[in-house]
């Protein structure tokens, strides 16, 4: 395989411009293999590659993919205007190297959020036409009665939807909490279909994406990490709760 110069790789992997990352290597801020990286221009084999920053190392990923446990008070949006981004609690190369999130949250909503620099993964994750189901735990104010699980599961019809959105699957776990999946990820989406159905949400969580559950992935509020090979292949399958579908991992994850 081709070396890459160490200035392009360290700017594909967030560490700023390239002349910036040729002043990183030059000041002996860069390591490699337990030697400092001298000359930009030697460059390395990607393939498998270590490489050491201020003292921490890190793996060349060509993209990154990622879980985020959110916690509440966070926006999802590229420029968040009433509370810090969610990319704020990610290390900053993240944010050089154009990760995203995929798809939103409320900026009240808690748990699962897959964020990435994969604008294959990002679109196929978030196509409305493949159908991912996701996973909420939903607090209603009023109780979580078998009338309010029947009418999500049959249907309720929101302001501007030209037909009723139907949960695909839903029961009430707790006397004023229901789980409930969702495969369409339209604005709002929970908390309008709880109010269409006469109730009103308290506190939502996100605890599954496909069959990507955020109690596997071990992470507290605030706390991200990598997504490898193995949890990819868990957003391809569908959840227990879920039907038979026909949505499929999309993204090239071979580093
Ligand atoms: N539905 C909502 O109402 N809010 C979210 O954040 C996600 C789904």
């Amino acid at each position: 395989m081709a070396k890459t110069t160490w200035d392009r790789i360290l700017q594909s992997q967030g560490f700023g411009s390239r002349k910036w990352c040729r002043e990183l290597i030059a000041d002996g801020e860069v390591s490699s293999n337990g030697e400092p990286v001298r000359d930009y221009r030697a460059g390395a084999d990607t393939d498998g590659l270590e490489f050491t920053v201020f003292g921490e190392t890190w793996r060349y990923r060509e993209h990154v993919y990622l879980a985020l446990n959110k916690p509440p008070g966070f926006e999802c949006s590229r420029k968040p205007s009433h509370h810090p981004g969610v990319l704020t609690l990610l290390p900053e190369q993240f944010g050089w190297r154009d990760v995203q999130p995929v798809g939103r949250l409320d900026h009240d909503t808690t748990g699962l959020l897959l964020l990435s620099d994969d604008g294959a993964f990002i679109h196929a994750q978030s196509s409305p036409r493949r159908h991912v189901p996701k996973l909420y735990l939903a607090t209603t104010h009023a109780p979580a009665d078998d009338a309010l699980v029947a009418r999500l599961l049959e249907g309720v019809q929101l302001h501007d939807e030209p037909a009723p959105l139907a949960a695909t699957h839903c029961r009430a776990v707790e006397s004023h909490r229901i789980e409930i999946v969702l495969e369409q990820g339209k604005y709002h989406q929970v908390k309008r279909m709880l109010a269409a159905a006469g109730n009103h949400c308290v506190a939502l969580q996100r605890t599954a994406i496909g069959a990507l559950r955020l109690d596997a992935l071990g992470l507290e509020e605030g706390e991200w990490r990598y997504l490898e090979q193995d949890d990819l292949a868990l957003l391809a399958r569908e959840t227990a709760e879920a039907p038979p579908g026909s949505f499929s991992a999309t993204a090239d994850v071979s580093q």
